[in-house]
């Protein structure tokens, strides 16, 4: 459904986009997972023509997608990372102007405004002006915009910075709502938590370069270990810790201890050990592996800091 292949986009000082490549399928719900400034927001403003690349080829459903080729766009939705609405006239005010922009006939827009204000909840403040909405509401706001023309995609760009956690939730309920009727949804953030509840499908971006992709159970098998067991430090854990070393990796932190189990740990193994030894602990974690620790693990840096 969406090729990109080879993509290069340089700015004068920053190269946003590094030979790209990505395949996107119909009706994946495709995350783009990355840290500030790794291109995610440049990709998307490729995908939907506001600019062109320096080298390589977008295609969406057989169109070649380059500047201003407007009939590529018909396909798609754009929730911009940062709210593109006017905010002294009313939600429904913006939503006639947006809907005007492609061409809809008036009687019909009336309607689709409606279902859509609906969908996002909106429908009871519609003559409500923008700027008297909440950071969630005018984010709902903005999806809504973003669909009025029926796309079959939809590209949404962290839309969850700024939303409080009622209407965060409302949105990924509704964007999986969207997915499952069949809309292809390309989703950039960068949080980890977000990419792991709604994508199947994620590429890890940084940089510019695509560092890792596949499903969520497919990356996380990039990580040379399945869990990660934190182990609070006292002088016993302290004086036999050599222990612990024939299970991973450790790493010291001021009050615990991190082990990074060298393969497939049998936990029942590795507490008969500290049983055996006598080894007192305040308290065990033992973490799920996640797209924080694999990013790590690539990158020796955090998704955020
Ligand atoms: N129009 C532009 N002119 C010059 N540099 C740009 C432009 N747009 C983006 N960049 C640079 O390209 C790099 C990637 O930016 P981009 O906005 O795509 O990152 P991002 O992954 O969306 O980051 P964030 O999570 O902060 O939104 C950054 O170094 C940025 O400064
Ligand atoms: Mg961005």
């Amino acid at each position: 459904m969406i090729s990109i292949k080879n993509v290069t986009k340089k700015f004068p000082s920053v190269t946003a986009l590094d030979n790209i490549s990505i395949d996107i399928k119909e009706k994946d719900f495709f995350g783009l997972l990355g840290p500030n400034g790794a291109g995610k927001s440049t990709l998307m403003s490729l995908l939907i023509g506001y600019q062109d690349a320096d080298e390589g080829d977008l295609v969406i459903a057989n169109e070649k997608i380059t500047l201003g080729n407007l009939e590529a766009r018909k396909n798609i939705g754009l929730v911009p990372q940062s709210i593109a609405l006017y905010d002294d006239i009313s939600a429904l005010e913006n939503l006639e102007i947006f809907g005007s922009f492609y061409g809809i006939k008036k009687n019909l827009l009336r309607a689709i405004i409606a279902e859509n204000l609906n969908r996002v909840g909106l429908y009871d403040r519609r003559k409500d002006k923008v700027k008297e909405f909440s950071g969630g509401m005018k984010r709902r706001l903005n999806i809504a915009a973003s669909l009025l023309h029926n796309p079959q995609i939809l590209l949404c760009d962290e839309p969850t910075v700024g939303v409080d956690p009622q209407s965060r939730n409302a949105i990924f309920d509704y964007l999986e709502k969207l997915n499952e009727e069949g809309k292809t949804i390309v989703y950039t953030t960068h949080y980890m938590e977000e990419a792991e509840r709604l994508c199947n499908r994620i590429a890890i971006i940084d940089h510019g370069k695509i560092i890792a992709a596949g499903s969520l159970d497919e990356l996380l098998l990039l990580l040379p270990y399945e869990q990660t067991i934190l182990i609070s430090k006292n002088h016993l854990t302290e004086h036999k810790k050599d222990l612990f070393g024939k299970f991973g990796t450790l790493m010291n932190d001021q009050e615990k201890y991190e082990l990074k189990p060298n393969d497939r740990l049998k936990l029942s193994e590795f507490f008969k050990t500290m049983e055996d030894n006598g080894i007192g602990y305040n308290f065990i974690d033992v973490h799920k592996p996640s797209l924080e620790a694999l990013f790590l693990h690539l990158t020796g840096r955090r998704l955020r800091d």
